[in-house]
């Protein structure tokens, strides 16, 4: 049932929806009984969940060789009638040698979740080599030790890759409590709708939320306005899927959050929580155009951006991966993303004259303090507060608990 609605189209014309109509479940699973089977891990199901809701639109399954050619050398695909959707990321499935032997000459195999499940079925599928070493080296830009996604993922993966059309069974749940938080593109569409949206802009973010963020929000907010739109409304839009260990995690951010909106920071009325199911790749400027992508597939049409978007520390050197600056420039650019509006920001800092978090000004650098994750961890740690005017005090307090928690571990 197409919604009649104003909001920005999705990547393709068609929201992708893989999730099998209940009344032909039975069937499917009948079905999918005789088929070979390939075992998801636990983020290969986070990566089920996103193609099935339709946020890598139009992309429908894990990657075929050809579209996973054209992702990793144009991070774009070209589509039937000519044009491109940015698509930056490779969407893959990674099966060892014996499950390859498996499967054999079969068109198509059932999807088994990491508890042994039934989640859906690959049809028509593609097999072919995974060069890890290449795909690493086109994603990241480096092959260096220590990279997170590599290390969890990557490395301890099979040498092929599977692709096909995906169908699942039913919605992808995790009963943990933020089920609620984890609307689909689908739903998020009909919610900004029903609110009458005129504006709807995307804040992606895997930290807890400072001052600083909320700067970024707030004056996003405020220049909509000034253009004319009535009714911005705010997705804010927590990544849900797998962050590097030393990252806060889902719960303990999801609390933070709900005090930061109590709290008053950010407008309980024009915002929109919600949890992107996808993992994280840590991998910069390639990553940033997969993060606003999939938000315009949830219909966002200005997406915010800001310092370092999907960076993080180089594994092995004392400096930042990539150039801090490279997201948006690259973002602002990026191929197959005309239509969404990219809202760049310079970095924020703590500005110990004004007593509160404002755009760095590079003309009176000595007065702003840089406040890194590391920096958060050992104010938590020590028990001491962070500079006033950083964080509302009850979204410090969860972060406090949190990190109390772990020195008690
Ligand atoms: S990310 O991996 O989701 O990009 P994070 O949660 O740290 O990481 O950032 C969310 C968004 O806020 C990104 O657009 C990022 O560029 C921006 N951002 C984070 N910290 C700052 C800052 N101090 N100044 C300006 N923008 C920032």
């Amino acid at each position: 049932s197409a919604i009649k609605s104003s909001l920005i189209e999705p990547d393709g014309g068609v929201l992708v929806d893989l999730v099998v109509p209940e009344s032909e479940r039975g069937l499917r699973t009948t079905e999918a009984e005789s088929m070979p089977r390939v075992k998801l891990t636990k983020i290969d199901l986070e990566w089920v969940h996103v193609i099935s809701e339709g946020w890598a639109s139009p992309l429908r399954g894990f990657m075929r060789e050809n579209e996973y050619l054209q992702s990793l050398h144009f991070n774009c695909l070209r589509m039937k009638d000519g044009s491109i959707v940015n698509m930056s990321l490779p969407i893959v499935l990674a099966i060892d040698d014996e499950t390859k032997e498996r499967i054999g000459s079969s068109t198509n195999v059932a999807l088994l979740g990491p508890t042994g499940d039934l989640i859906g079925i690959l049809r028509s599928i593609e097999i072919y080599k995974h060069n890890k070493e290449e795909r690493i080296a086109r994603t990241w830009g480096t092959t260096a030790a220590g990279l997170p996604y590599v290390e969890e993922v990557i490395t301890p993966a099979g040498n092929w890759l599977v692709g096909g059309d995906l169908e699942v069974l039913k919605p992808i749940k995790y009963n943990d409590g933020l089920d609620h938080y984890r609307l689909s593109p689908q739903q998020l569409r009909k919610e900004f709708d029903n609110r009458q949206a005129d504006a709807i802009f995307a804040f992606q973010l895997r930290n807890p939320i400072h001052n600083g963020h909320a700067l970024l929000m707030n004056d996003t907010r405020r220049r909509l306005l000034e253009m004319g739109y009535k009714n911005p409304i705010l997705l804010l839009h927590p990544l849900g899927g797998f962050t590097k260990a030393d990252d806060v995690p889902l719960d303990v951010r999801m609390e933070q959050h709900s005090k930061v909106l109590e709290d008053g920071v950010l407008d309980p009325e024009t915002t929109i929580v919600s949890i992107f199911p996808s993992p994280m790749h840590y991998a910069g400027p390639t990553e940033v155009q997969w993060h606003a992508k999939a938000r315009i597939n949830a219909g966002a049409n200005f997406y915010i951006v800001g310092r370092d978007p999907a960076g993080m520390g180089h594994p092995t050197e004392k400096r930042d991966l990539y150039d801090p600056d490279h997201g948006k420039k690259v973002l602002s650019m990026a191929l197959g993303l005309e239509k969404l509006n990219i809202l760049p920001f310079r970095v924020a800092a703590y500005d110990t004259v004004e007593k509160k978090m404002a755009f760095f000004d590079p003309s009176r650098a000595k007065d702003f303090l840089f406040i890194s994750g590391t920096k958060m961890r050992t104010f938590a740690r020590s028990g001491e507060n962070p500079p006033d005017g950083f964080m509302c005090p009850g979204g410090w307090k969860v972060l406090v608990q949190y990190y109390e928690s772990l020195q008690a571990e």
